[in-house]
């Protein structure tokens, strides 16, 4: 099979404990007019005092929207727009988690091409650059800081939307570990297993069929050989730091390591995709109200035993990347790969069902139908999947019966055919 390259990155990424004082210089190059997104959380610490006087101190006029919610309603993208519009910011700055820098990413949109987020929902179909996107994390999780997307939750539709555009890519990310000290261990845990599956999905994506149009075309391509590289990374980091990171919150290597992990992991998934445990922990999240990274946490156990027919050379990699003997063989590898997963979720308190988050038994036919819809993370899956087979992992992750799938998945199965992936 020939090799293909896919990477899509922000013009520069600033790694390392402390870099977040080099943010007013770095914004200071792009704009003097910043439109500065954060939470009550953030907004309200001495970090945050300290951040924004750097950007005055580097000449940029600061106006502060400190209202963002987890999960971004659509509202406040359309609202911090409007506030913002008088000032008219020229640079935009999200500090925060993973909702903090979508809101920010989606408000940059809204102030270069006007119109409401409904306009912008999908793949592509931003019409151009948007105004800079600075962006600093405070978790170590969503690598938000370097993908094309921003996930918002709309009233009007069950599951969450997003608007993915290569446009959308943060211009700069200000990767800073000292930023996720304040993190408490159920947030380093959702955070980190969001990290683990953004790797190790985008590491198992379909291989689509090679042509000139791929990287135009999509947004998210699927597996490829500079996705892989970091996917790996990001395995390798989060495996050998999340446990002390959780145990430890002050752990600075381990909080560097979980960093890095994240920020590789977002490189991954922003090019390559996610699949199957992210198209299920949708619909699992709007009936449950758990974080996104619990979600894919409980499923991604299971869609590895689901996608593992297809996929045994990538999971025994994966269990490679996460310390296990390279004397083992490749079968065994494999299924050692998706029990070490499973363990590092336990050993930082996910839960090992969806029944544990609250999933009732009667929306299990529900769910499935719901994930399918996300036809983008399931048409990224190695796997060919419909309503049963998704219902069939759903249920499976709901009773916590991960064998199951072990019976039901029957020999290899190849990649997806060039007619199958053109749908
Ligand atoms: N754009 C992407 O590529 C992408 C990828 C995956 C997930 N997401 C989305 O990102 C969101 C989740 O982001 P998240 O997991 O980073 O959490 P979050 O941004 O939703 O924040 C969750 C809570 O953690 C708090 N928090 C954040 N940093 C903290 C810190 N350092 N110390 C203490 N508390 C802190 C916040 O104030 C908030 O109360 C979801 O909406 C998810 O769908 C986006
Ligand atoms: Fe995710």
């Amino acid at each position: 099979m020939s090799m293909l390259g896919v990477l899509r990155a922000p013009r520069q990424v600033v790694f390392g404990v402390g870099q977040r004082r080099a943010l007013g210089s770095l914004t200071a190059a792009l704009g003097s007019r910043a439109l500065v997104c954060t939470d009550a959380r953030f907004g309200a610490t001495e970090e945050f005092a300290e951040l924004v006087g750097l950007l005055e101190g580097a000449g940029v006029r600061v106006t502060v929207f400190a209202e963002v919610l987890a999960d971004v309603p659509v509202h406040q993208v359309i609202e911090c727009a409007a506030l913002a519009a008088d000032a008219e910011p020229d640079v935009v700055v999200g500090m925060g988690g993973g909702s903090c820098l979508d809101l920010a990413k989606a408000v940059a949109v809204l102030l270069t091409h006007g119109g409401v987020p409904s306009d912008y929902y999908g793949e592509c179909r931003v019409p151009g650059p948007v105004m800079p996107v600075v962006a600093l994390p405070t978790t170590a999780g969503t690598g938000s800081e370097v993908t094309p997307v921003a996930v918002l939750t709309d009233p009007e539709r069950v599951s969450k939307v997003g608007i993915s555009s290569p446009h959308l890519i943060p211009h700069t990310a200000v990767c800073d570990p000292e930023l996720t000290v304040g993190c408490p261990p159920a947030l380093t845990a959702s955070a980190g297993a969001d990290a683990l599956s953004h790797g190790i999905e985008a590491f198992t994506a379909i291989r689509r069929p090679v042509s000139a149009e791929l990287a135009t075309e999509r947004v998210f391509v699927g597996k490829n050989t500079l996705t892989d590289t970091y996917a790996l990374m990001a395995v390798r980091q989060i495996a050998g730091a999340l446990v002390r990171a959780w145990t430890d919150p002050t752990d600075m290597a381990a909080r560097e390591a979980m960093m890095l992990g994240a920020t590789a992991g977002g490189f991954a998934l922003g090019t390559a995709g996610t699949a199957v445990a992210h198209a299920i922990q949708y619909p699992v999240g709007a009936l449950t109200h758990t974080p996104h990274g619990v979600g894919v946490g409980v499923l991604l156990p299971y869609v590895m035993e689901f996608n593992r027919p297809a996929r045994v050379p990538e999971l025994a990699a994966v269990a490679l990347a996460m310390g296990a003997s390279p004397d083992a063989a490749e079968e065994d590898l494999a299924d050692e790969a998706i029990d070490r997963v499973a363990a590092l979720l336990a050993a930082v308190g996910i839960p090992a069902t969806l029944a544990d988050l609250g999933l009732p038994a009667d929306r299990l036919r529900w769910t499935a139908e719901q994930a399918l819809g996300a036809a983008r993370l399931v048409a990224n899956n190695p796997r060919p999947v419909d309503a049963d087979s998704l219902e069939r992992i759903v249920r499976a992750a709901h009773s916590g019966d991960r064998a199951s799938l072990r019976q039901a998945s029957g020999p290899s199965a190849p990649d997806l055919t060039t007619k199958e992936a053109a749908r």
